[in-house]
């Protein structure tokens, strides 16, 4: 637990006050400032919540400059070698790594909560061609509170078992909600989940195989895939993972919260920056135009123009997930002897910047999203699905915190401040008023 031996004080309009040091367990510092209004008539104003913490969290530690990540104390990199998605979901989920009883159990409850109700099917099809898939996903997912309204009323006495279960049906349910989809996208009919398949391989299943054509379900990927939703699945306080506590903050049940969290990931700037990647990566091969004048372009346009999958709030290193997914990457595409030209793009781009004074000033290096669309590619999976990828991994972090925010007694309806800036008091003028009504 942190410790609050220490204090800082502020000087203020003449008075001095203090205020409570709080330390983590990795020793990271925090003021708690709770008393800050009340003490001084002031409230913190910070644009971004860069130097904002909303929360005390024992889910996941993550160093910025030195570029560390470790879920529940385990190294990001140890998880991604050892271990399957699943356990990974479970310990995010639980706080523990499962033993051999508690993996078959939740194997099996996964199996068990892997269909969705028939009457959902019908909402795919009521959706425009063009849909894109996480507009699906998040509607897909507050609807489920209709089919399960046991969660749908906060009520502080929950049982444990029902948010259990709530958080396997999700974690089960949103792997065939992607996968169908897609197929709806393709206009090709559902595949059903499959008990006698683990959850990767499952949802490859249900994702590329139809009536006509099995499909083949290759060691390799299925690794790949697991190894890529294990580095997608927490990132402490992250735009999503936020989203979700702020949204639960207000009691509202996990699939509302987790349907905010889908919705928050979907931006350009946080997990929708995979299809970016993409996009950028073709619009370079398109236009002919070379690493180097697209890089000067980006420098040149003041912000206005990004390089996607570089750059990072808190990581001012390489990002680790990203050295991981990058030797991923090349291992996959050469296992599955895919020549992927945007993969040459990329490492062209990702040297280019890697060496540019514009990019060393500012710390900006590749982050998760840079690699991870080249090994969608090679598996087949389509880029306006890459966001709905990250959702699948983030998800366990997203119950995780908001199980944690649940629990903790502290949890308070999250309701932020501001500095009003607008104009003084005006009374309304004769002729601004209207007079039928
Ligand atoms: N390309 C070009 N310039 C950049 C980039 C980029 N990708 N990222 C930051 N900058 C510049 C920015 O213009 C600013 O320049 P200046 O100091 O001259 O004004 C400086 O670097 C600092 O940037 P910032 O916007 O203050 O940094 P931030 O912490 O607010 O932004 C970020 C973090 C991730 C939003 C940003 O780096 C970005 O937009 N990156 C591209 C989108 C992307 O790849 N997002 C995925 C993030 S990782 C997955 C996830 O967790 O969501």
């Amino acid at each position: 637990m942190p410790t609050s031996d220490d204090v800082a004080s502020l000087h203020f309009r003449g008075q001095t006050h203090e205020f409570p040091v709080i330390t983590g367990s990795e020793n990271e510092l925090g003021i708690d400032i709770a008393a800050l209004r009340k003490k001084t008539g002031a409230v913190t104003l910070d644009y971004g919540y860069i130097n904002t913490g909303s929360c005390e969290s024992a889910i996941t530690y993550l160093d910025g400059e030195k570029g560390i990540l470790r879920y529940r104390g385990y190294p990001v990199e140890d998880l991604a070698a050892n271990s399957r998605f699943v356990e990974v979901a479970y310990l995010l989920i639980n706080g523990h790594m499962p033993t051999p009883h508690e993996r078959t159990e939740w194997s099996g409850l996964l199996n068990q909560h892997s269909m969705i109700h028939e009457d959902m099917r019908h909402f795919f099809y009521r959706f425009p061609d063009h849909a894109h898939p996480m507009a699906i996903l998040s509607a897909m997912v507050v609807s489920l509170s209709t089919f399960y309204p046991e969660l749908s009323q906060h009520r502080p006495e929950e049982p444990e078992e029902a948010i259990h279960i709530a958080a396997t049906r999700l974690m089960s349910k949103l792997r065939t909600v992607a996968a169908f989809s897609y197929k709806k996208s393709i206009g090709e009919p559902f595949v059903y989940p499959r008990h006698d398949l683990k959850y990767c391989a499952n949802f490859l299943n249900m994702m590329f195989s139809s009536p006509v054509c099995p499909y083949e379900i290759r060691p390799e990927v299925v690794k790949a895939l697991n190894v890529l939703l294990i580095l997608h699945a927490d990132h402490e306080q992250n735009c999503s993972t936020a989203a979700v506590r702020l949204v639960g903050s207000a009691r509202v049940n996990l699939y509302a919260s987790v349907a905010a969290g889908i919705c928050a990931l979907w931006g350009p700037l946080h997990g929708g920056a995979n299809q970016m990647v993409i996009d950028m990566l073709e619009e370079i091969r398109d236009s002919g135009t070379s690493v180097r004048d697209y890089v000067e372009q980006v420098k040149a346009s003041k912000g206005r123009k990004l390089l996607y999958g570089f750059g990072h709030r808190v990581y001012k290193t390489y990002d680790p997930r990203a050295k991981i997914i990058k030797k991923c990457c090349d291992d996959l595409l050469s296992v599955l002897k895919v020549n992927d030209p945007l993969l040459d793009i990329a490492h062209e781009l990702e040297a280019y910047g890697l060496h540019d004074e514009y990019f060393l000033s500012r710390n900006l290096y590749p982050n998760v999203d840079f690699y991870s669309g080249i090994i969608y590619r090679a598996i087949g999976i389509p880029k306006e699905m890459f966001t709905v990828m990250f959702a699948l991994g983030r998800l366990p972090g997203w119950i995780a915190h908001w199980k944690e925010a649940r629990e903790d007694p502290r949890f308070k309806l999250q309701r932020p401040r501001q500095i009003y800036v607008g104009p003084n008091m005006r009374v309304l003028r004769d002729e601004d008023k209207t007079r039928e009504h």
